[in-house]
């Protein structure tokens, strides 16, 4: 099945001519989610008793720190003070959707103890959503890990997925009768792939088995959390997907075996496996000196009502000898470049659908956009990426919304303050918000097919 996903990498790469398609011609249905997306780390403030907070303040084993400029998340942009204000952002910018995270460092500061003004206050914020009608989505997992639960092994232990449980229901019949989009961890392809096996991410481990065990807990516990959630629903209309980060690997060269093969392994850890796991209940990944791992579990077949799509860029890999673990470095060349050095290519959100689209569920797309801090790639990005997907559905994939990443301004993990996402832009010493002129483009499409979500 994998040499399939292999062989069907198509040559030579279609690329569309952007100076004759007319991206005026875009279509999109009446009921649409038009959304923008955050998390809570990102934006909220004075986040410090999880995970991030202390890798934030560790260094790498060469001394240097871990995020750009030894930054740390610290105020943020001032969210959760300044909610309210933000709502408002949301509504007069036309949205009709939201997609925020609950931190559930703040929810559960400590094993058990659950922090009733953290509920009332992300309740406040689903009522203020309501109250200006936009239909919110809550992602349960954004990262971040409260320390207690680090402590006791995070999702490297199968027996800890209990506790996560305990908190996504909680989460989920304090809630429920107000939300309908639920998603359960955001890009659980990422956290294990960063945190476990590249070792960027907390907590640093390079460890192949162990970032297998860590994807596969992850997994089960998204399986669990979809069955209970189904099985709690007052109402059946709750909406309960997975997202995952969705990135394609080519070969840099491709008349180069090594090139090949470095793709291949890319391909497989970052979206391949996971998509192939929730086909065929099968999961299934090897590197080459360090083995291979697989399980499976039917009840992963399509357990989801929606699948998210977090699409950003496509990239190509180049065979390096000295880089472990795959034995690639990425790189793309020959096409504009965000701030984050990623390249622009809309047609990756076409076929990303496309692809996804064999699970056999409906999808949205809960994350695209791009750091731009001179705002002066937005509104092509944004026309292109809309003309992409309007493509896409004009052929009959379901997809049912669009959000864009991000809202405001935030950090960018790794990267730090630098990188500029939002819509809005923030002053990170006034926390005043402008919307930035780009983000209009966004804003023009919407008022063209007012959808209610
Ligand atoms: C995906 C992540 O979900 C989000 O947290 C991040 O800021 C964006 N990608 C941009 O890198």
């Amino acid at each position: 099945f994998s040499a399939t996903i292999y062989l069907n990498v198509r040559f030579p790469n279609p690329e569309w001519d952007w100076e004759t398609i007319d991206t005026s011609k875009i279509e999109f249905p009446k009921k649409f989610l038009w959304g923008a997306a955050t998390s809570a780390y990102q934006i909220e403030g004075d986040l410090t008793n999880n995970n991030w907070f202390v890798w934030e303040r560790t260094k790498q084993a060469n001394g240097r720190d871990r995020i750009m400029r030894g930054e740390v998340a610290g105020k943020a942009a001032n969210h959760y003070k300044l909610y309210k204000e933000d709502v408002k952002l949301i509504a007069d910018f036309g949205l009709n959707a939201y997609r925020f995270s609950i931190e559930w460092s703040r929810i559960e500061p400590e094993e058990g103890k659950f922090d009733l003004k953290a509920i009332e206050h992300y309740r406040s914020l689903i009522r203020e959503l309501k109250r200006r009608g936009v239909e919110p989505m809550i992602t349960l997992h954004h990262f971040t890990d409260p320390l207690w639960f680090t402590a006791k092994g995070g999702f490297e232990k199968e027996e800890n997925l209990k506790y996560w449980l305990r908190y996504a229901n909680r989460m989920f019949s304090e809630y429920q009768s107000e939300v309908q989009y639920w998603s359960t961890f955001n890009e659980f392809n990422l956290y294990p792939l960063s945190g476990y096996l590249e070792g960027g991410f907390p907590p640093g481990k390079t460890d192949f088995l162990l970032s297998c065990e860590v994807t596969r807990n992850m997994l089960l516990g998204h399986i669990r959390t979809y069955e209970s959630f189904k099985k709690a629903s007052y109402t059946q209309k709750h909406q309960v997907g997975a997202i995952i980060a969705v990135l394609e690997a080519r070969p840099f060269n491709r008349w180069f075996i090594m090139d090949w093969i470095a793709a291949y392994h890319e391909e497989r850890f970052w979206m391949g496996a996971m998509l192939e796991f929730f086909q065929s209940g099968r999961y299934n990944i090897s590197l080459p000196f360090k083995g291979s791992y697989s399980f499976n579990d039917t009840d992963g077949v399509r357990a989801m009502d929606f699948f998210g799509i977090n699409y950003y860029t496509r990239t190509a890999a180049i065979f390096n000898p000295f880089k472990t673990p795959m034995f690639s470095r990425l790189q793309m060349s020959g096409f504009p470049k965000s701030d984050m050095g990623w390249a622009i290519y809309p047609e990756g959100l076409y076929y990303a659908v496309k692809r996804i689209a064999h699970i056999g569920v409906p999808m949205i797309i809960t994350e695209n956009g791009l750091a731009d801090a001179n705002d002066t790639q937005r509104v092509l990005f944004i026309r292109q990426h809309l003309y992409a997907l309007s493509e896409v559905m004009k052929e009959g994939y379901d997809v049912r919304g669009y959000y864009f990443w991000s809202l405001l301004d935030n950090f960018e993990w790794l990267e730090g303050y630098d990188k500029r996402f939002g819509l809005y832009a923030v002053d990170y010493k006034t926390f005043k918000r402008t919307l930035r002129e780009g983000s209009k483009e966004y804003q023009k499409v919407i008022k063209r097919f007012p959808g209610r979500g």
